[in-house]
């Protein structure tokens, strides 16, 4: 699969554009993407990081990275998803950065998703749906999702996100209608966001392949 990645990665350069600022993910498949971001360092105005391991890497490219809060709205945000269905809505957090990857993505004008084959389903939910809380609410938020969604809530020991919070991973759903699941999730005390984007799908994912494929 981590051809499939690099080729996806390589295949989301073409929508950098000179001057631009560009919005990054998080994960092995944007690791490729800001690979070859560096080769346009000196085209570009800098990005905006969803990660302290993405800026790390974007950093030790002599990429730099800047502040959401300076740049206002972005043109351009790149990252990679653990499930994708055919409406371009995903499932994302796998790797703990959701709220940050949320927020570039609202903030951006487009969202290209890169991925592997096997990230696309019908109907998302095989991969357990990342939730990030406040740590005090982490046992209410659970037995609030099992009510809510009947899927199990586990928690995600070990993790603490970017912005000192934790995780809870729900196992066991079929998400039917991702935007109701998702604005339901988002209303609960205690919830920061939840790794459901279908109120803001990718507007392009591309596929990792030879040729890569464009949904
Ligand atoms: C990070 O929190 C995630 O949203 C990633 O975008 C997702 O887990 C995909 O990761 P890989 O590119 O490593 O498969």
């Amino acid at each position: 699969m981590s051809e499939a990645k690099r080729l996806a990665g390589e295949k989301a350069i073409e929508y950098v554009e000179d001057g631009m600022i560009v919005g990054v993910g998080t994960g092995s498949t944007v690791a490729f993407f800001i690979d070859a971001l560096a080769r346009l360092r000196h085209r570009i105005a800098g990005a905006v990081s969803s990660s302290e391991q993405s800026t790390q890497r974007l950093r030790s490219h002599g990429i730099e990275v800047l502040e959401l809060n300076d740049t206002g709205p972005l043109p351009l945000y790149v990252d990679g998803a653990d499930e994708c269905d055919p409406h371009k809505r995903l499932i994302k957090g796998g790797g703990a950065a959701l709220t940050r990857e949320k927020i570039i993505a609202q903030a951006s004008a487009k969202f290209v998703c890169i991925i592997d084959p096997g990230k696309r389903v019908d109907v998302l939910g095989r991969f357990p749906l990342p939730v990030e809380v406040i740590p005090m609410a982490r046992s209410l938020v659970a037995r609030e999702i099992l009510a809510l969604t009947g899927g199990q809530p586990v928690w995600r020991q070990g993790t603490t996100t970017d912005n000192g919070n934790w995780v809870l991973d729900i196992h066991g759903l079929a998400i039917t209608d991702p935007v109701a699941m998702e604005t339901a999730i988002n209303q609960l005390p205690g919830v920061v966001s939840v790794g459901l984007f279908a109120r803001r799908p990718a507007d392009v994912v591309i596929v990792g392949g030879e040729p890569p494929l464009l949904l």
